[in-house]
């Protein structure tokens, strides 16, 4: 996931929410742990490293893409919403890794305020006392899907913290739900006032889509993924077929709008703490106040058959041969209704420490969520698996009396689809230690939904990563560094602040003030099956790292040893 920061102390203009590019969507998934690894092994280590050849061709010859796809198959297996028991368990499993790895580890838990679905229901008709027709809200699967079974564990669609309730009102099309986009809808003298505004995802993130159509006075929302965004041209077809989200495909999210438990805003879930009661929480401004539910490309089509008003404007038409869009209001009524569960769960963040030779008391950490919305095989276990990996070959050069200058922390995350929860508690808890030890965090969510990287940073890394990425082989052509390919990608080469809404870097970065990076490859910060039922191991070895032969990439870590 990512979603925008509280309070940015890094970029006064954050970069615009870009639009995923049509055909060039070729995820790769374990490039970027790759060069995740070196910028870790250089910040570790202090550059420029001293080769060593016994170590780097040990380094060398412990890249196995088997390793890093069996953790992520095993990771993958059920859905794991944070809170659940399904959940727990890949807790358990991580925990499990990195012991067996003589790697000292523990999990330290929450109780924080997560929202599940309990009950939800859309239906449609072509106007007040017209017969309705009612939506399923279940993604489809496929004849031969391996997850078919596991997918009826998967939570139903919903938005997390969404205002439970009932209305049954005239729907208006909204584009992307931005401000402008209601202002325009004001200028044509269409009222959203009290109606259902239905809107799209491709530029902000839910939770603003959401708050915007609040602002404009709607009554509910409805948030989709249109094909012009999520479907590839026409004849491309979808998952399995292709990278594209099937017609059916919906994107769940978390509507709040700030970082951490709702119950313990700017300081730390420890037992035993003052908390924000649960109604108090759920009346700030950061929650979406609202009923609202993310819907299908195909619920949302039909919903725009039975709209009328005027043709909407060219640039919020759908993709080519799309019927046309019109505005509203009405006569399309729909009556949505949602229960949502409010409630107290505890959260599991697991940690593995690497003791450094020299400073020990300097940190060097490397986080990556692990809770998902379905199964989270790209969003975000393919990060988890890379990290065991790593951890794993760490373990094997520190048999061979390795040890690195300084402390390596692990993390593995809880609940960051609700809201960075997991992280953003364990930084309140530990803010002084952090602030005088914490070197550098380095974040992995998304890890790869194109060729291209798309580095984030905060100023203080931009030279360690541009000289990292020098030595970093691009996974698609062998005769060029990274470096050579993102120079080639880019007309103006230019790295990217975090701080433009975010990942667990968020509370490092803005509540403490540490040296962060954040590495996706990709052309924008989503991709097609992005928090969809379709996010699984399928997905990520047929269309994300086929072979997962990337990986080996990380054996370019030679240099560095
Ligand atoms: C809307 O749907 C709910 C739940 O299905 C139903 O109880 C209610 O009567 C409907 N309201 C209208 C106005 O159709
Ligand atoms: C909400 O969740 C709590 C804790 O899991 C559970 O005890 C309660 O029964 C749930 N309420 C509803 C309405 O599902
Ligand atoms: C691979 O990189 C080399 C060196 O930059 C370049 O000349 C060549 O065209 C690239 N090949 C492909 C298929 O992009
Ligand atoms: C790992 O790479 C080998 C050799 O390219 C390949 O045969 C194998 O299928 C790959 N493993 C996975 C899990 O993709």
């Amino acid at each position: 996931m990512s979603r925008p920061d509280a309070a940015s102390l890094l970029s006064p203009s954050p970069p615009p929410f870009k639009p995923h590019r049509r055909g060039r969507l070729l995820p790769s998934i374990l490039a970027v742990l790759a060069a995740a690894a070196a910028l870790f092994l250089l910040a570790v280590l202090r550059s420029p490293p001293t080769p060593s050849p016994n170590l780097g061709s040990l380094f060398l010859s412990l890249g196995s893409n088997n390793t890093a796809a069996s953790h992520l198959r095993a990771l993958t297996l059920h859905p794991h919403v944070a809170g659940t028991k399904a959940n727990s368990l890949t807790a358990a499993y991580v925990l499990h890794a990195f012991s067996s790895l003589s790697i000292p580890s523990h999990i330290t838990p929450y109780s924080v305020l997560l929202s599940y679905p309990v009950h939800r229901s859309l239906s449609l008709s072509a106007g007040p006392g017209r017969a309705a027709k009612s939506f399923s809200l279940t993604q489809d699967t496929y004849p031969s899907d391996p997850y078919a079974r596991a997918a009826a564990e998967v939570t139903p669609t919903f938005f997390a913290y969404s205002a439970s309730g009932s209305v049954s009102a005239e729907a208006v099309y909204a584009n992307y739900g931005r401000e402008e986009d209601f202002a325009y809808l004001s200028s044509r003298g269409v009222d959203v006032a009290g109606r259902v505004a239905l809107a799209r995802y491709g530029r902000i993130h839910c939770e603003d889509i959401v708050h915007n159509a609040r602002a404009a006075g709607a009554a509910a929302a409805l948030v989709y993924p249109d094909p012009l965004e999520y479907g590839g041209s026409a004849g491309e077809g979808s998952f399995p077929d292709s990278r594209w989200l099937p017609p059916s495909g919906v994107q769940v999210g978390s509507l709040f709008r700030g970082v951490g438990d709702p119950t313990t805003p700017m300081w730390a879930s420890s037992e035993g703490c003052e908390r924000v009661s649960v109604e108090d929480a759920m009346a700030t401004d950061d929650m979406p106040g609202i009923p609202a539910l993310p819907v299908s490309a195909r619920d949302a089509a039909e919903i725009q058959q039975v709209l009328g008003g005027a043709e909407a404007p060219a640039d919020w038409q759908g993709r080519d041969g799309s019927p046309v869009y019109r505005l509203g209001p009405g006569p399309a009524v729909l009556n949505l209704t949602y229960q949502g569960n409010d409630t107290m769960a505890t959260i599991e963040n697991v940690f593995a420490v690497i003791e450094g030779a020299e400073e020990p008391d300097r940190y060097v950490i490397l986080g990556n969520h692990r809770d998902a919305w379905t199964f989270g095989a790209a969003d975000p276990n393919s990060g988890t698996a890379a990290m065991i990996e790593l951890a794993q070959r760490f373990s094997m050069l520190q048999k061979q009396g390795w040890r690195p200058r300084r402390t390596i922390i692990f993390c593995s995350w809880d609940a960051e689809e609700y809201g960075l929860t997991g992280s953003t508690e364990w930084v309140e808890e530990n803010r002084e230690m952090l602030s005088t030890r914490a070197v550098a965090y380095l974040n992995i969510d998304v890890s790869v939904v194109g060729p291209v990287l798309l580095p984030s940073t905060t100023p203080q890394l931009d030279e360690l990563l541009l000289e990292t990425i020098k030595l970093v082989q691009d996974p698609d052509n062998s005769s060029q560094t990274v470096y050579d390919s993102w120079v080639k990608a880019n007309a103006s080469p230019k790295i990217q602040r975090l701080g433009n809404g975010g990942s667990d870097y968020a509370a490092f970065v803005q509540h403490v003030g540490i040296p962060s990076t954040n590495l996706i490859f990709g052309e924008g910060p989503g991709y097609p099956v992005y928090h969809s039922l379709y996010d699984d191991f399928v997905w990520v070895e047929k269309f994300a790292d086929p072979g997962f032969r990337r990986h080996v990439l990380l054996a370019s870590g030679e240099l560095w040893l």
